[in-house]
């Protein structure tokens, strides 16, 4: 238990709680254990008064690499119990601003989550990209819906479909990113804690009310997702793109 609550980092700034993924040595991959983690934390701030806003952020060089490969593999996330798709959910349903710092790779989940996120700020070192397809596997997280309702069905297409990183300058020109900075996490708290000083039932308010159109419709999507991820984490497509990955580390 130690180990898990070490690979997720809590820590409060005035009424800013500062989550980060830690496990740099793997990107940050994520792990059913750290999904359980994270979503403890975002489900207490939910509930506790003295939060106004949340950072999401990372030690190391990365924000996240993603899923972790081998969870994937060992603990497949095959019914809507499952630890991911309780983060989803408290993503989805979460009431105060969220912040994320992305530096380095966001990949898969990394750059899917940040659709929940009400502002990201990237790092000039951020590299996004969600190679879902390139697995085997579909979009999660509502990103089928969320993404191409913010940047184009053309330029989302263009992007899951082959998988492409791409950079934070370009993340910015699409919408996914409001700002790209040197040090992301400083700049982050710093918004959060501006965010924290401000009335907080009309800071509630008005973010419940940006996302109140949309939430159910996400929520459905984000369920049709889940079905067909389970399935496609069972398919030979996925375990062919897995054998390669593996084969190419290797050598
Ligand atoms: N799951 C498990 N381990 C991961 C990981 C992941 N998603 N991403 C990185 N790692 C591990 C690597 O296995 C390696 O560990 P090791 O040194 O013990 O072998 C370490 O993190 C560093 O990764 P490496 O691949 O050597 O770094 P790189 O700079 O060459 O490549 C990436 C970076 C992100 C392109 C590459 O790590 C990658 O493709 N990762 C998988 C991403 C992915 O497919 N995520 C799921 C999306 S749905």
């Amino acid at each position: 238990m130690a180990e898990i609550t070490t690979q997720v980092l809590s820590e409060t700034l005035d009424q800013v709680l500062v989550i980060r993924f830690n496990r740099p040595e793997k990107m940050n991959a994520l792990t059913k254990d750290m999904y359980a983690e994270l979503t403890r934390l975002l489900n207490e701030a939910n509930g506790d008064f003295g939060i106004r806003a949340v950072v999401l952020s990372s030690v190391g060089d990365h924000f996240t690499s993603g899923n972790d490969i081998m969870d994937f593999m060992n603990n497949p996330p095959t019914s809507e119990e499952s630890a991911v798709a309780a983060f989803l959910g408290s993503l989805l349903n979460f009431t105060k601003p969220l912040i994320a710092s992305v530096k380095g790779h966001a990949v898969g989940v990394g750059t899917t989550m940040l659709l929940h996120c009400d502002i990201v700020i990237a790092s000039d070192t951020a590299k996004f990209s969600m190679p879902f397809t390139s697995l085997g596997l579909v979009p999660e997280a509502g990103s089928s819906m969320l993404f191409p309702a913010l940047v184009g069905h053309q330029r989302a297409a263009k992007i899951f479909l082959t998988g492409e990183e791409f950079s934070p300058q370009y993340a910015q020109e699409i919408g996914l990113v409001a700002e790209v900075v040197s040090d992301s996490e400083h700049e982050a708290i710093a918004i959060a804690k501006l965010i924290a000083e401000q009335p907080p039932t009309a800071v509630l308010n008005t973010k419940a009310l940006m996302k109140a159109s949309r939430h159910d419709a996400v929520a459905a999507v984000m369920q049709a997702e889940f079905q067909i991820f389970a399935l496609a984490l069972e398919s030979e497509e996925f375990a062919d793109a897995v054998m390669k990955k593996m084969s190419k580390r290797s050598k």
